[in-house]
C-alpha cells in the first residue's frame, strides 16, 4: 500500500480522457467509435466514485483506460501524481500491482481448470513472495478477508462447485491479495443472485473502509451506486454528463437524462408499483454514428430546437460538487469546467471564441425557448422534481 495521502491531492486524475477504438469497414478503411470522450474527473484516495449509465455509454472502457489497459486516443490518466503512459518496465509492474480490477462475470473471470487457492495465488506467483509457504500463507488471508471459511477447506475447491457470490468473493480475494490502491469495480454484483448482491456491496465497503481503498464502481444501477458510492458521475455517450455527491444526485438531478435513469429505477413500494413514471424512449446512439450537438438530443424531451442539435453542452460547476453538461443550465456565473476550452470540445467548434459564442447562444435560445416550449427550464424543473418523486430510490 502507498503512502499517499489526501493531502497529496487526488490519487486519480482522469484529464481530458477519449479513447477511440477503430473497426475495419473495408479492406483499405476503418472508422472511429468514440467510446469516450472528453473526460475529466479527480478521484480521491479512499473515495468510491460510481460510474453510471447505459448499456455503451463508455463505463468500462474508461475504467480500464484507467487501469492502462486500453489505449488513450486523447488525455492523460495520472495516478498518484504520474502519467500512467509513461510507465515502463518496474514501475509499470508496481502499478500494475496497486490498480486492480473485479469483473462482472464471475463464471467467465476464474478458470475452470483451477482450484481456488491456485487462482487466489496466481497474481502473487507474478507480484508476490518468491516463498510458497508465505504465499500459501497470504492465500488463506485473502480467503479469510473475503470471508470464504474455511478457507483451508476451499483451496482445494474448484470454482463450479461454489455459488455465485462465493465466485465474487474469491474474484475479490484475487484483486485483493495483491492489497492495491485503487479497484475498478465493474458490475461486481450484476450476475450474482439479488441475495449475494448486497453482501458483496457489504464486503467491498467493508475492506475500503480499512484500507482506504479508492474504487471506481461501474454499475447500471443507480439505486446500489447510491448505497455504494461517495459521488456518481452519469455517463452517455462516452460524456459524463452530471457529476455530484450520491445524495445530491438522487434528491436533486438536473440532466434530464439522469432524471429518466432515477425515473426507471424500480419502486420499492408495492402499492407504488402500477403508478405511471416518464420514461425516456429510444436507444443509446451508436457510437460510431454519434448525433450532432447533446448525443441525448433525440431522445431529450426537453431539448431545445437550434441549440441541442447542434452545440456540445459544456459541463458546468452548478454549485459545490455539483456538475451538470445541459443546455438547460447555464448557470449565473457559472465557470466551465476545465476551462473554456473544454466548453469548446463541441463539435460546433474548439477555440474559446467559439466557446463563447456558444454560451450567448445558448442563453439567447433559451430565454426564447422557456417562454414558447417545453424544452424551457421551468418545464424541466416540474419534470425533475416528478421524476425524483416517483424514483422511490430511498437509501
Ligand atoms: N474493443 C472495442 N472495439 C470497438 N468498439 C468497442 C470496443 N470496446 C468497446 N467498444 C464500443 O465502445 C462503446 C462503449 O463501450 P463500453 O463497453 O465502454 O460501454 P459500457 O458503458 O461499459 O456498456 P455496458 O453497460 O454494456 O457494459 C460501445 O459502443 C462499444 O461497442
Ligand atoms: S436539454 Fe438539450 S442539452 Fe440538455 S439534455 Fe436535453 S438535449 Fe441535451
Ligand atoms: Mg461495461
Amino acid at each position: 500500500m502507498s503512502s499517499w495521502s489526501k493531502d497529496d491531492g487526488p490519487i486519480l486524475r482522469i484529464e481530458r480522457v477519449t479513447v477511440d477504438f477503430f473497426v475495419r469497414t473495408s479492406f483499405f478503411s476503418t472508422k472511429p467509435i468514440h467510446a469516450v470522450t472528453d473526460v475529466s474527473l479527480d478521484v480521491t484516495k479512499g473515495e468510491t466514485v460510481a460510474l453510471v449509465g447505459e448499456s455503451g455509454s463508455g463505463k468500462t472502457t474508461l475504467g480500464r483506460a484507467t487501469l492502462h489497459l486500453v489505449p488513450i486516443t486523447g488525455g492523460r490518466i495520472i495516478f498518484e501524481g504520474t502519467d500512467v503512459g509513461d510507465l515502463r518496465g518496474k514501475e509499470l509492474m508496481s502499478f500494475r500491482q496497486r490498480a486492480q480490477a473485479i469483473f462482472q462475470d464471475p463464471f467467465s473471470s476464474l478458470s475452470p481448470y483451477m482450484r481456488v487457492g491456485q487462482l487466489v495465488e496466481e497474481p502473487l506467483v507474478i507480484h508476490g513472495p518468491k516463498s510458497g509457504s508465505e504465499r500459501d500463507q497470504r492465500v488463506i488471508e485473502a480467503l479469510e478477508m473475503v470471508k470464504l471459511s474455511p478457507a483451508t477447506e476451499l483451496i482445494d475447491k474448484y470454482p463450479h462447485t461454489l455459488s455465485g457470490g462465493q465466485r465474487q468473493r474469491v474474484s475479490i480475494a484475487r484483486a485483493m491479495i495483491l492489497r492495491p490502491d485503487y479497484i475498478v469495480a465493474d458490475e461486481p454484483v450484476s450476475m450474482i443472485d439479488a441475495s449475494s448482491r448486497a453482501e458483496i456491496l457489504y464486503l467491498l465497503s467493508e475492506l475500503q473502509e480499512r484500507d482506504a481503498l479508492t474504487f471506481l464502481y461501474i454499475t447500471h444501477d443507480l439505486a446500489s451506486a447510491r448505497h455504494f458510492a461517495d459521488r456518481i458521475a452519469v455517463m452517455y455517450a462516452g460524456r459524463i454528463v452530471e457529476l455530484a455527491t450520491a445524495p445530491q444526485l438522487v434528491e436533486d438531478a438536473k440532466h434530464p437524462y439522469s432524471q429518466a435513469l432515477l425515473a426507471a429505477v424500480p419502486e420499492p413500494d408495492p402499492a407504488n408499483r402500477l403508478r405511471s413514471r416518464p420514461v425516456v424512449g429510444g436507444e443509446p446512439p451508436d457510437a460510431g454514428a454519434l448525433p450532432a450537438g447533446c448525443a441525448f438530443h433525440p431522445r431529450c424531451p426537453v431539448a431545445i430546437k437550434g441549440t441541442c442539435e447542434v452545440i456540445v453542452p459544456p459541463l458546468i460547476q452548478l454549485s459545490d460538487g455539483h456538475e451538470v453538461a445541459c443546455h438547460l443550465y447555464p448557470a449565473a456565473g457559472a465557470s466551465y469546467v476545465g476551462g473554456a476550452d473544454s466548453a469548446g470540445a463541441s463539435d460546433a467548434g474548439g477555440d474559446e471564441g467559439s466557446a463563447e459564442a456558444a454560451a450567448e447562444a445558448r442563453s439567447a435560445s433559451m430565454t426564447s425557448s422557456a417562454a414558447s416550449n417545453p424544452g424551457s427550464a421551468a418545464s424541466v424543473k416540474s419534470s425533475q422534481s416528478e421524476s425524483i418523486a416517483i424514483s422511490g430510490v430511498t437509501p
